[in-house]
């Protein structure tokens, strides 16, 4: 059951000092970890801090594609919305909202790196960005949340109330990746 960003900064009024012990512990051996709600415990969600750094790394954690720190400054900075989770000012996650705001968002960059998943941080993170673009969506309007699903995280996305295109009435999502044209063949070097 997702837990809401809300109930989880009020759970966070005492025993700071461990905390950062504890979840060391945590992240250098997960199977010790029998308790998902005591660990969500010491989890704070943080509006629009992450840097990108942080965001660097979290993408090299999940072994996705390297981008140029420009690039990745550019996408933060045009986000609507980033959600990082910290513990002990460590991100264990992020999630970010792109869209308008309006008529059409999207959930894109959800990462829990390796160490951190399968404890519930990604459904906090995705409930808390459901909850912000809820929050934006105009009485008496309907707002599309999308996303491009990862090969294998269906599941985890049906679980969250979304739908797997194509069905029976919406067509499949499409892409078109717009890159540098392929380097000069050797063949076509003049001499
Ligand atoms: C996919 C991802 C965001 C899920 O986050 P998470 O914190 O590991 O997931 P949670 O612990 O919140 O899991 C919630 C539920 O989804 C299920 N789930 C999580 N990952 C799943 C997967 N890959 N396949 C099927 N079910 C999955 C869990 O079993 C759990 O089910 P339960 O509530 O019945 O126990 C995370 O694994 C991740 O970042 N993976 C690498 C990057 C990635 O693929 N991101 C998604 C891009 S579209």
């Amino acid at each position: 059951m997702p837990t809401s960003a809300n109930s989880l900064a009020e759970n966070r009024t005492c025993g700071e000092a461990d905390r950062p012990q504890k979840w060391s512990k945590l992240h250098g051996d997960k199977e010790t970890m029998d308790d998902h709600t005591e660990k969500r415990d010491y989890i704070e969600l943080r509006p629009n801090v992450i840097t990108v750094e942080e965001y660097l790394k979290l993408r090299r954690l999940v072994g996705w594609k390297t981008l140029s720190r420009e690039q990745a400054q550019r996408a933060l900075d045009h986000s609507l919305y980033t959600l990082g989770a910290y513990v002990a000012d460590q991100p264990i996650g992020m999630g970010r909202i792109v869209g308008d705001g309006a008529v059409i968002c999207y959930v894109q960059d959800l990462i829990i790196p390796p160490a951190a998943q399968g404890i519930g941080v990604g459904s906090l993170i995705l409930e808390a960005l459901k909850s912000y673009v809820e929050s934006l969506r105009i009485e008496g309007t309907e707002m599309m949340l999308d996303l491009m699903c990862a090969k294998g995280r269906e599941q985890f996305y049906l679980g969250h109330g979304f739908t797997a295109r194509p069905t029976e009435t919406l067509g499949p999502g499409m892409i078109l990746y717009l890159t540098d044209p392929p380097a000069k063949n050797a063949q076509n070097e003049p001499g």
